[in-house]
């Protein structure tokens, strides 16, 4: 039995999400594959090379669905094209693959066997602490999403939504960009509530742009998110420097995605991005393109 999780990129409204504001996701085409096999007892086989912790928090999340599901007799091997730690939804990807996997193997009568999405936010919740869920439900849904706590809208998009993903490489954890954060926010409570309206505003306006096919529109909203993410000392020098040669690739648009602070993944929405992976391919930057709709 096989599940699959496909990862993701926040286009609006990342850091946002986790204050009940709306974000904008839309899922990757790559992401992670579970393959379950009959054995004595329901484990995980953690894939090679995976860090003592990454494997620890690994375990931990997979005990957790397991009891929920059951604790179907399988092994369940993990296969992942995601790049791991550049906010791409890997975790949330991993949970999905894994959730569905489970379910399919369940030995629960269909009535008890939980959602997909509660299996996967368990899971969530042991990797990343107190998630907005906007990763996995994003995975889970395979279409892009307006998405703000428990509610989940799925988008169609006039026209296609092609992004190119630049890897700038290692950033803090997720947790700790998401706790840095909470302490500013903590001790300046109705600012940051403002900055999080703003982003929540953009959101809002960019699910209509996808729905209009306003490509150019949907740009200038990232733009101008990346101008916040950056207020709220999210992102640094280096991907500051990718957002704007984005642009200068032409790009409508470019912003950092997922928790950021440094490092991570930067997208940039193209007409066409081809020529720009070339172009950034053979001056040695890790990127590709995904079409995240139409
Ligand atoms: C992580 O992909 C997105 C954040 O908004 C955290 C979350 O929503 O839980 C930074």
């Amino acid at each position: 039995m096989v599940g699959f999780g496909p990862g993701k990129v926040i286009l609006l409204g990342e850091h946002g999400v986790v204050y009940g504001e709306p974000a904008l996701a839309a899922p990757l085409s790559i992401g992670v594959t579970a393959t379950a096999l009959p054995a004595e007892r329901c484990r995980v086989v953690s894939p090679k090379g995976l860090s003592a912790p990454h494997r620890r928090a690994l375990e931990e999340a997979f005990a957790r669905a397991a009891l929920l599901t059951g604790a179907p007799k399988v092994q369940i091997g993990l296969e992942s094209e995601l790049p791991v730690s550049m906010g791409l939804g890997s975790s949330g990807a991993i949970a999905v693959a894994l959730s569905r996997a489970l379910l399919a193997a369940s030995p629960l009568p269909a009535k008890k066997r939980p959602h997909e999405l509660e299996v996967a936010l368990a899971m969530e919740q042991v990797f990343h602490g107190t998630p907005s869920g906007v990763d996995h439900t994003t995975s889970a849904a395979g279409v892009p999403v307006l998405f703000q706590k428990g509610k989940v809208r799925p988008l169609t998009a006039k026209k296609p939504l092609d992004v190119l993903v630049a890897l700038l490489g290692d950033r803090p954890s997720t947790k700790a960009t998401v706790g840095g954060l909470r302490e500013r926010q903590a001790k300046w409570p109705q600012r940051y509530r403002r900055q999080f309206k703003e982003i929540g505003l953009l959101v809002r306006e960019g699910a209509a742009a996808i729905e209009a096919g306003e490509l150019e529109s949907l740009g200038d909203l990232m733009n101008l998110n990346q101008g916040l993410l950056a207020g709220l000392q999210l992102s640094s020098d280096r991907i500051d420097q990718m957002v704007r040669r984005l642009r200068g690739l032409g790009a409508h648009g470019a912003k950092l995605t997922g928790a950021g602070g440094d490092g991570g993944a930067i997208i940039g929405l193209f007409t066409d991005a081809s020529a720009a992976v070339r172009t950034l391919t053979r001056e040695g930057v890790r990127c590709f393109s995904s079409r995240l709709a139409g």
